[in-house]
């Protein structure tokens, strides 16, 4: 039996990876893949309950799972709980427990939802990149971090931006090896001009390129990273950068795809094992009023298939099933334009599960 936890979270979280797993059922049935789920609690829903936002027994249980599906972390009701009880540290608490260094973020635009990016048709239309995102290492975990007081009495917060050679050297393969199997160009993004950090980045990535002589690397700062990816985002191929950027940059390209609510992401370690979750947050604007979109974390369970379990039939038929679905002109709130039926989080999970049931059922 694979095991597959899910951790629906907070804000919108409940709700889309309730459609998700609708999604996965309906595979595991006709493929019989063999895989039980089982429920935990991350994040803010955690800490309404045990009073932390990762309980050791959600740590053990994503520990023993084959995989993981996370919804989303945070909201209002606990943004003024001292940094260590913050939902978001259940979310880098697993990422971190788990050793998912590599944070994959495919922004592929589907053709039917040219007209919903902020951007002209022209400039997205075939879009389809991969950054790859280091995940557990860089500011978001450098020691010494925290707010001190100075002898003048004047408080000072700092964090440390850190990255050893063989962290570096870790997601470096990670990306070379993506780029081989897709259009073999590798851009990797630093600032290379002001922090000594991205200064070994560089050099690290320089010294990988050779063992992969069919990918051409080539490097960009960030702020000329970001700009680019909107004024000519089809020049990516595979983008590898560091945990903030990385961050920054694949809310940058979910625009690109005509909603955040439209992009998926597999956090793996070594080994392949890994979480995985849209790059979303809980989006507290709008949860529990049926409007989230929930195909980012549905097309997360593709990936999961995919990366996971070696399940490539049943991840390319989820990706069917949303295409079509998209074809049929359904869409959620986030992603509507003229001439659209527009639905709910609800009506869109009801609407993929329908088209894959049919397409299953014709083979
Ligand atoms: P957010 O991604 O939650 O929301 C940004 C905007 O995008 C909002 O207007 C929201 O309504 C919209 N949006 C997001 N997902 C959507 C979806 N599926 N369908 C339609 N619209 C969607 O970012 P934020 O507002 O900066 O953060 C809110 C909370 O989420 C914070 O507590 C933050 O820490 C947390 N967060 C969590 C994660 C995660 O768990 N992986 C990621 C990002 C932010
Ligand atoms: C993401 C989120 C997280 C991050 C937060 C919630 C910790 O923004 O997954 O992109 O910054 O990594
Ligand atoms: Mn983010």
């Amino acid at each position: 039996m694979k095991k597959v936890l899910i951790l629906p979270g907070d804000g919108i979280g409940p709700e889309i990876t309730t459609q998700a797993e609708r999604v996965l059922d309906a595979v595991n049935q006709h493929f019989n893949l063999g895989i039980s789920t089982q429920h935990g609690l991350v994040g803010g829903a955690a800490i309404d309950v045990t009073g932390v936002p990762l309980p050791g027994e959600t740590l053990a249980a994503a520990t023993e799972s084959d995989a993981i599906l996370l919804g989303a972390v945070g909201g209002p009701k606990w943004d003024n709980l001292e940094m260590a009880l913050r939902p978001e540290k259940g979310l880098l608490g697993l990422r971190s427990g788990l050793e998912l260094f590599a944070n994959l973020r495919p922004a592929i635009l589907y053709p039917q939802l040219a007209d919903a990016s902020s951007l002209k048709p022209e400039i997205v239309s075939g879009l389809d990149i991969l950054i790859v995102r280091e995940l557990t290492g860089g500011i978001y975990f450098g020691q010494p971090r925290g707010i001190r007081t100075l002898n003048d009495g004047e408080r000072q917060g700092y964090n440390t931006y850190v990255y050893s050679e063989s962290e570096i050297e870790r997601i470096g393969r990670v990306a070379f090896e993506a780029a081989q199997k897709r259009g073999g160009k590798l851009c990797s993004i630093d600032k290379h001009n002001v922090l000594e950090v991205t200064v070994l980045w560089r050099e690290v990535m320089d010294r990988l390129a050779p063992e992969y002589p069919d990918v051409q690397l080539s490097h960009m700062y960030v702020d000329n990273a970001a700009m680019q990816l909107v004024r000519a985002p089809k020049q990516f191929d595979v983008m590898v950068t560091g945990n903030m950027f990385g961050d920054i940059l694949s809310d940058c390209a979910a625009m690109l795809t005509g909603s955040i609510g439209m992009l998926p992401s597999a956090s793996l370690d070594a080994n392949n094992k890994g979480m995985y979750e849209p790059v979303h947050g809980s989006a507290p604007d709008i949860a529990g009023q049926d409007l989230a979109n929930p195909l980012a974390t549905i097309l997360s369970v593709s990936m999961m298939l995919r990366y996971s379990f070696g399940a490539v039939d049943a991840a390319a038929a989820i990706e069917q099933a949303v295409s079509s679905v998209l074809n049929q002109g359904v869409r959620t709130g986030d992603i509507l334009s003229e001439g659209c039926e527009k639905t709910g989080t609800r009506g869109m999970g009801d609407a993929v599960v329908k088209e894959l049931i049919q397409a299953l059922s014709e083979v």
